[in-house]
């Protein structure tokens, strides 16, 4: 395994409390959803795809993957509008969805995406997160959760800065310099 880059401040959450945290949620999943003929589960790009690969392999109940793209920030860390990129490859009206994101920090990208697919009228929607950060924000509902993080930038495991740092192993603090000289 590569070292630790110098960009890293500090390991907020390491590769196995993510492995034992993503199998849980699986599981959970899994009994949720005994019952339904397939959940439609979206991964949101990019920073999903890790997560959602992982968490998909431990699921047991049918499911289709598809994936949506949005933009909502630049390079680097300012908040901006919400842009769909890429859409589903289905109608959604009366499917099972479960949106799959790599973290909630404002709230803004999952509440816009929830309404969104809201409008087109699914069976059920939920949504399973892997990281929240701890701030006020909007309060968008997170019906699986696998942690809850400080208000800090972080990176590794899906979650990028300027789309660098994604393929970590784990969740870690982005140094400040990095980050906030720009
Ligand atoms: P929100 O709309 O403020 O909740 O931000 C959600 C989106 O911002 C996520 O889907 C990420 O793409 C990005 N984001 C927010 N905080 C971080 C972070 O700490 N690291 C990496 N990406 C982040
Ligand atoms: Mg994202």
């Amino acid at each position: 395994m590569y070292p630790t880059p110098p960009e890293i401040e500090r390991i907020l959450v390491t590769s196995e409390q993510i492995e034992q945290r993503v199998a849980e949620l699986a599981q959970q999943i899994n009994q949720d959803y005994a019952t339904v003929e397939r959940l439609y589960i979206i991964g949101i790009l990019k920073g999903a795809f890790i997560f959602l690969a992982d968490l998909t392999r431990h699921l047991t109940i049918p499911h289709a993957v598809d994936f949506m793209a949005l933009s909502s920030y630049g390079k680097t860390t300012v908040s901006g509008a919400v842009r769909i990129l890429m859409d589903v490859r289905e109608p959604l009206e009366g499917q099972h969805v479960l949106i799959v994101e790599d973290i909630v920090d404002s709230g803004h990208t999952l509440n816009y995406l929830t309404h969104l697919i809201h409008n087109r009228r699914p069976a059920s929607l939920r949504t399973c997160v892997l990281v929240r950060k701890q701030r006020n924000g909007i309060n968008v509902t997170v019906d699986y959760l696998g942690f809850t993080i400080p208000d800090v930038w972080v990176v590794g495991y899906g979650l990028d800065y300027a789309d660098r740092f994604r393929t970590l192993p784990y969740v870690a603090e982005l140094k400040r310099e990095v980050y906030s000289q720009k």
